[in-house]
């Protein structure tokens, strides 16, 4: 393969710049062509197309988001959008393309490969829900995100004997909550895998009291539904002085750590390996510290499960 095309796509995730480099990096020293195709789908569609070399990528490793830019593009779930999108490619002698993003963005990964353009999915997502890799790019920044607001919110509630609800987000999946709970010591973990009700948290709280504490800390997945709502049910049903923080978009930037930039590296490195080889129609991932490679639509059909240990742990310590 002499020509190999990038592309991110989704909600942008720290990492995927550091992914970015190292693709570039990785088939620029190979002999390989790379051309960096903006904004996901839309600009494959509307051929917003640039030739990277190695300096194209300087600079880039440390910062968050994603220097290609990413969107949402409906036109690429149509027969037409994806027949425009080939032309493209097959107009700027492409022969592969690595798509960094999440499922939705391997949907069209797996699109183009049946197309006959060999395709490579890389995990970018901060929500990591993708069920064939322990972790995505992103996750990790995220989750060190939330802790450092953890941590602030933790010292005003605490002078202040308070509860506080952190809202954080992960679409339907409650991993950020469940490893940012956890490792923040929050005394309330709140996932959409795991049934609750208001009795449920009102219970925890009291027994932590009892137990000697004077403030807690609730983190509510966004899959868990309105956290202003479960703030006044718990003030009407309880005594406790309650706030509210959204993290929102905080957990999308910012510059990603060590465990993400390598991560990203390796996957990269990994995306070139197999476009040239000629294998496509495959997305990387981690599992037990070992990079690992799948067919894209096995993987995309793995039912994501929820670590109901890391659950059960994070209860017992929070006491
Ligand atoms: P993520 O990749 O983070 O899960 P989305 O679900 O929004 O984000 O998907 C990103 C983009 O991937 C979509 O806007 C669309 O361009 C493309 N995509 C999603 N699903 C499909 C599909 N079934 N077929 C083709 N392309 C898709
Ligand atoms: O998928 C990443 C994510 O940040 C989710 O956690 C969140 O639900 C969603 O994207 C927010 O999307 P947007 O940036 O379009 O508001």
């Amino acid at each position: 393969m002499k020509k190999i095309g990038i592309l991110t796509s989704g909600g942008d995730a720290p990492g995927m710049n550091a992914a970015i480099r190292a693709v570039v990096r990785s088939a620029c020293s190979q002999g390989m062509e790379v051309a960096g195709i903006q904004r996901g789908f839309r600009g494959l569609i509307d051929d917003q197309i640039e030739s990277m070399d190695m300096r194209s990528v300087s600079d880039i490793v440390q910062r968050g988001g994603t220097m290609l830019k990413t969107a949402r593009c409906l036109e690429f779930k149509t027969p037409e959008g994806q027949a425009r999108g080939a032309e493209i490619i097959e107009k700027h002698g492409i022969e592969g393309v690595v798509v960094i993003g999440g499922d939705g963005s391997f949907h069209g990964a797996e699109v183009l490969t049946k197309m006959g353009i060999p395709s490579i999915g890389i995990p970018g997502t901060i929500d990591n829900d993708l069920a064939y890799t322990e972790f995505t790019l992103g996750f990790d920044t995220a989750c060190n995100t939330c802790l450092d607001a953890i941590n602030k919110i933790r010292d005003t509630i605490n002078s202040h004997e308070r509860v506080s609800i952190v809202s954080v987000m992960g679409r339907h999946c409650g991993d950020l909550a469940l490893y940012s709970g956890i490792t923040g010591g929050a005394e309330v973990i709140l996932v959409p895998e795991v049934e609750w009700d208001i009795e449920h948290v009102v219970r925890r709280l009291t027994d932590s009291q009892s137990r000697g504490k004077r403030s807690g800390i609730i983190v509510m997945a966004e899959g868990c539904g309105d956290p202003y709502e479960l703030e006044h049910a718990l003030s009407e049903a309880s005594d406790f002085s309650v706030r509210t923080t959204v993290l929102g978009h905080t957990q999308r930037g910012g510059s990603p750590t060590m465990a993400d930039r390598l991560l990203a590296t390796r996957c990269g490195v990994r995306a070139v390996d197999l476009l040239r080889a000629n294998t496509g129609n495959r997305v990387i991932g981690i599992r037990h510290n070992e990079l690992i490679d799948l067919d894209i639509s096995e993987a995309l059909a793995m039912p994501k499960v929820f670590d109901k240990e890391l659950y059960r742990i994070s209860k017992l310590v929070s006491r």
